[in-house]
């Protein structure tokens, strides 16, 4: 299949990027193609809220930018997974900006399935992201959970989560 990851990391080389380097070995490995967009390397602007992709727009948001590119790949994707550092327990405001804009579509794409790939300095602090991912994607959107994965502390890439994360490629 292929899957669609969003990484609202701003940092490269960072904690979150190694845990969605590790997912993407595993699911490579396993035939699935995967793409990954740096939402931090884009332009994405929040959502303005004026409703032209409700009305005149049909579907269509009226700023034209590196969403564009999203919208683009979320028609050829089977699965979204959503990764972000935890920033004042939640989303990093890039991938918030890019997830409100999904606000222009009916439904997103063809995507079916979803994850939520997390990492943080501190334990218990992903309520924030985990609320928002559940009631939106799976509930509002109704998208399959196929995993939700954090670390935090010293378990950032760590050879046991980067493991875990691999692993998790692997079984899709
Ligand atoms: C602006 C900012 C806000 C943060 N807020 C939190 C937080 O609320 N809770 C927490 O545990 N860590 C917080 N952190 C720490 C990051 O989540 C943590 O360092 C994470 O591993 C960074 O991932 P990255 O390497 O992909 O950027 C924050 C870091 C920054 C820069």
């Amino acid at each position: 299949m292929h899957i669609l990851v969003l990484n609202g990391s701003p940092r490269v080389n960072g904690n979150t990027s190694a845990m969605v380097d590790a997912f993407v070995e595993g699911a490579q490995e396993k035939g699935h193609s995967v793409k990954v967009i740096a939402v931090c390397r884009k332009e994405i602007a929040g959502c303005v809220g004026c409703e032209y992709c409700h009305t005149r727009g049909g579907g269509r948001c009226v700023q034209q930018d590196d969403m564009e590119k999203i919208y683009e790949a979320l028609e050829q994707a089977d699965m979204l997974a959503l990764a972000s550092p935890v920033y004042y327990f939640g989303f990093t405001g890039q991938l918030q900006c890019a997830v409100s804009r999904f606000y222009a579509l009916e439904k997103l794409g063809r995507v079916k399935q979803t994850a939520l790939i997390l990492s943080s300095g501190s334990d218990d602090v992903y309520e924030g992201c985990i609320y928002e991912y559940k009631e939106s994607f799976t509930e509002y959107m109704g998208l399959e959970d196929k995993g939700i994965f954090t670390a935090f502390g010293d378990q950032n890439k760590s050879e046991e989560k980067l493991a875990e994360l691999r692993e998790f490629g692997r079984s899709l």
